[in-house]
């Protein structure tokens, strides 16, 4: 049995660290195991230009542990008015690494997202001509459709069509959250990508309401089937190269995560490789975690692999519940807070 694994150094295709005094409280967990994260632009007000992306990374920088050689990938919050040239600018100075597409309303702050793609064709197009990443929050809005077939309503209704208007553009469905996202990203690859998270990978929707209601489990894409699960592991645990890892760490405070009307999202960033880790040793699959967590994406991408490495053992420690945020009374729930977590990360 292995109880001790070497991988090179991984990356966050997917992460929402926030801003001021969370964002320091978070930032830190993810900054530990992971070379560079894509830092998701869903602030209020979003990050939506070049020199809104300059500033939050100065912001993140800044939130930085000392010494941490992290760096963030920053990204552009699409809007109906988005400026190309705006957008081009800021890829070629290295500022914006992709674009990300909230559909208005279809989560957390995404109020000020993409009411019709037809008002954003230009930057597309654009994005397409200097092979600048799109990254998709994939679920349709129609409130006629039921909540847990809107990834696959996106892929039917908008993004089969999109590959098709746009060959060259490349893609990323964010949070694969089904069979159906599964097998699209497949039959869609190399042009699509797919992140996945650790909580899809583990949970079903009997967890989050089977047992009592357990509000930290409520994400956008909610948490669906055994059968989606089961999809998703087979996929991630594959090693082949359209899979990759993307946490959705996505801290909030307790009182409006825990509330009447409580908000998606699940802060994950404490536990989240040594969760990974869990699923592909259950599967059998160890030996495919290092391309899942630390090329697959790169190559998506298109960046170098990080040359440094992270070391995991099999040793069990207790994830803390909560994460204490600076100010009166805050703090972030953990996912698996309270649990005993098989794998510890014991260097990097
Ligand atoms: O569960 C989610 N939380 N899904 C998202 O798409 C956004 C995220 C957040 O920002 O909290
Ligand atoms: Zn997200």
């Amino acid at each position: 049995m292995t109880s001790r694994l070497t991988i090179r150094k991984p990356d966050d295709w997917h992460l929402h660290v926030r801003d001021g005094a969370m964002l320091k409280a978070v930032l830190p967990f993810t900054a530990r195991n992971f070379a560079r994260a894509i830092l998701m632009p869903n602030l209020v007000p979003p990050v939506a230009t070049t020199a809104d992306a300059a500033a939050y990374r100065k912001r993140v920088l800044a939130a930085l542990p000392p010494g941490s050689t992290f760096t963030p990938l920053m990204t552009c919050y699409l809007r109906d008015d988005t400026d190309p040239d705006d957008v081009e600018r800021g890829f070629r100075d290295g500022v914006f690494t992709a674009v990300k597409l909230y559909p208005a309303h279809a989560t957390t702050n995404s109020a000020a997202g993409v009411t019709d793609l037809k008002k954003v064709c230009r930057v597309l197009e654009r994005m397409e001509k200097i092979d600048m990443p799109f990254l998709m929050h994939g679920e349709v809005t129609d409130p006629d459709v039921d909540i847990f077939d809107r990834e696959k309503a996106f892929i039917e209704r908008t993004l089969i069509p999109l590959t098709k208007m746009f060959p060259g553009l490349r893609m990323t469905l964010e949070h694969l959250s089904s069979k159906e996202g599964v097998d699209f990203v497949h039959s869609a690859k190399p042009q699509v990508g797919g992140t996945i998270t650790p909580y899809h990978l583990v949970q079903t929707r009997t967890d989050w309401l089977g047992a009592g209601l357990k509000p930290y489990m409520y994400v956008m894409p909610v948490i669906k089937t055994a059968r989606d699960r089961d999809a998703l592991r087979k996929a991630a645990t594959s090693g082949e190269s359209c899979y990759f890892l993307g946490t959705d760490s996505a801290p909030h405070p307790f009182a409006r995560k825990v509330n009447v009307n409580g908000v998606p999202g699940m802060f994950n960033s404490p536990v989240a490789l040594e969760t990974y880790a869990k699923v592909f040793e259950e599967e059998g699959a160890l030996d495919k975690l290092e391309a899942f967590a630390s090329v697959n994406g790169a190559k998506h991408y298109k960046l170098p692999l990080n040359a440094g490495t992270v070391t995991l053992e099999k040793s069990s420690w207790v994830a803390p519940e909560e994460v204490k945020v600076d100010g009166p009374d805050e703090r972030a729930i953990v996912y698996r807070g309270g649990e005993t977590i098989e794998w510890r990360v014991v260097g990097s």
